[in-house]
């Protein structure tokens, strides 16, 4: 026992076996990459967390009769995915359905479901032929003519059709969380399996608590919560001597032999020049400043009476082009005659949660969506399903309770999830593996480390690229010290 603590000393006084380590961010990165520390025996961790509560953008609550995420929300594809890996034997998985929504247009109502079906065909065969060009949008603009052969013959048909690549683009900008399909790299290293899962009524907090050994009891969970310091905002690292200097805005200081940030690219991109001491170098700048990022809003409703059934499988809808410049809403912000509504790629009713829908605002209205009242959401959309005829006579009632985030107004955030931009694959190596390249002052033992989902080659914008970047990490400072 006294061999054991004199040892125990001289290793902690001259700092060999147990480094001290600060992580910035308590998202999935950040706590991935704890729980691997203190699984391989280095505990002098600190994580330091803007907000006042841990998991970041994964962020599932109670809502009307069960849980709901306002951040991440599917476990997105079976292969190659550490979430999961960690829960397929666990039956926490289900399979969401295909999506093949019910297409909405705003002078014609309810399309054909064969034909919205067949639209939803044609846009999956179109994006699967993704090649080396601009961005998404120049392709299918270009493409789209001769991905809709097959209704030339029926003029009305076709013509719809046509109108429907707005449909297409919503789609896109929802998926990428890009304000603009131009931003977006058609061709990009984002690699996944086709099935999606939700997370049976338990929301995706779930992967957070098997991290942290909390889930399905609590009897071996890992000292995180000791670990975790919350409404600490961190605002300089001084990182160019052996130990980094981490000041956080309420006047504390942290020194630690090595500092691993994840916070979101969107912090990144508008912090970087005063957040690092001394500033970062040029190439990582500018992977910062190449990679995408903005936001989509996604608005989670309950009805006090469901006006769709157990088969819905959500709505998108179809602006006719003059319905578009002549919708006379008064409230919400306009845009060179086009309303705020417009941006609602669709409606999703949450499994698990029966009288609840989540609305996603997509594009360049979402700043100003997420700044407008409760009051002004819920009357838009309202009015949406009114001026696209969904409502079922009086069924259709209007939502009692609202909850959405501000990710892209937030500072801790400024934005949803990174994609990648024509700019980004101009180079070598991907902006995303320039992003993860350690730095510091030793080359053997780098004190400034990245993480977070913006810093997974093929995983970026996922909460599980965001796991495998923490790890990754945790793993490059244990190898240090083996
Ligand atoms: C609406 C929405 C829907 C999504 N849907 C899905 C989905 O279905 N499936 C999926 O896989 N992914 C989805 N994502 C993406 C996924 O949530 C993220 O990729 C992942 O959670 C990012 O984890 P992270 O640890 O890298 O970053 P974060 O979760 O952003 O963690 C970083 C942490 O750093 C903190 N921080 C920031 N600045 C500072 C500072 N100065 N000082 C101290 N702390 C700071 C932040 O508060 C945050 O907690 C979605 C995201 C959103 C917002
Ligand atoms: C943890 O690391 C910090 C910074 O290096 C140091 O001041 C502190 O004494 C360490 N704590 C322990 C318990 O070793
Ligand atoms: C569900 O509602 C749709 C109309 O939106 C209807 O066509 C369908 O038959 C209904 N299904 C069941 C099982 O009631």
């Amino acid at each position: 026992m006294l061999v054991k603590t004199v040892l125990l000393l001289f290793f902690v006084s001259f700092g060999v076996c147990d480094p001290s380590v600060v992580i910035i961010g308590a998202g999935a990165s950040g706590i991935a990459a704890a729980t691997r520390l203190l699984k391989n025996g280095i505990t002098n961790i600190t994580i330091l967390e803007a907000e006042d509560r841990i998991g970041g953008r994964v962020y599932s609550v109670r809502f009307a009769d069960g849980v709901v995420d306002l951040g991440a929300e599917w476990c997105h594809g079976d292969k190659d995915n550490i979430v999961y890996d960690m829960v397929k034997d666990l039956n926490i998985l289900q399979h969401a359905q295909q999506f093949y929504p019910e297409i909405y247009h705003s002078k014609f109502k309810r399309l054909d479901q064969d034909f919205s079906n067949a639209l939803v065909d044609t846009f999956n065969k179109l994006i699967g032929e993704s090649k080396k060009s601009v961005s998404v949008g120049e392709r299918l603009i270009a493409r789209y003519e001769q991905a809709i052969v097959q209704w030339k013959n029926d003029p009305s048909v076709y013509a719809l059709a046509r109108e429907a690549i707005t449909f297409f683009e919503v789609y896109v900008i929802g998926n990428k969380g890009a304000f603009s399909w131009f931003d977006v790299a058609d061709d990009d290293d984002y690699s996944e399996g086709n099935l999606l899962f939700h997370w049976n009524g338990h929301g995706y907090k779930t992967i957070l608590d098997l991290l942290m050994q909390k889930y399905p009891g609590e009897s071996k969970s890992l000292p995180i919560d000791d670990k975790v310091l919350l409404n600490k905002e961190v605002h300089q690292i001084t990182w160019g001597s052996k130990q980094a200097v981490i000041k956080c805005t309420d006047g504390s200081n942290y020194a630690a032999d090595h500092v691993i940030v994840t916070v979101s690219l969107g912090v990144l991109k508008h912090q970087h020049h005063t957040l690092f001491q001394p500033k970062l170098p040029s190439d990582k700048v500018q992977a910062i400043e190449q990679l995408g990022i903005a936001a989509v809003h996604k608005v989670i409703l309950r009805f006090p009476q469901r006006w769709w059934n157990d088969s819905y499988t959500g709505t998108s809808f179809l602006w006719d082009k003059d319905d578009i410049k002549h919708i006379s809403f008064g409230e919400g912000p306009v845009k060179d005659g086009v309303s705020w509504l417009t941006s609602v790629s669709v409606l999703l009713p949450v499994e698990h949660n029966p009288n609840v829908i989540e609305a996603w605002f997509v594009g360049h209205f979402v700043p100003e969506v997420e700044r407008c009242p409760d009051e002004v959401v819920i009357n838009g959309v309202m009015y949406l399903l009114d001026y696209f005829g969904m409502v079922v006579a009086e069924t259709t009632t209007r939502p009692d309770a609202i909850i959405r985030n501000n990710w892209y107004t937030n500072p801790h955030f400024r934005g949803t999830y990174s994609f990648q931009t024509p700019r980004t694959r101009r180079g070598q190596y991907s902006d995303e593996v320039i992003l993860s390249e350690p730095l510091g002052y030793n080359a053997q033992k780098p004190n400034l480390l990245f993480a977070g989902e913006a810093s997974s080659p093929t995983h970026y914008s996922k909460v599980h690229g965001a796991i495998e970047a923490g790890f990754r990490e945790a793993d490059r400072i244990i190898k240090m010290y083996k």
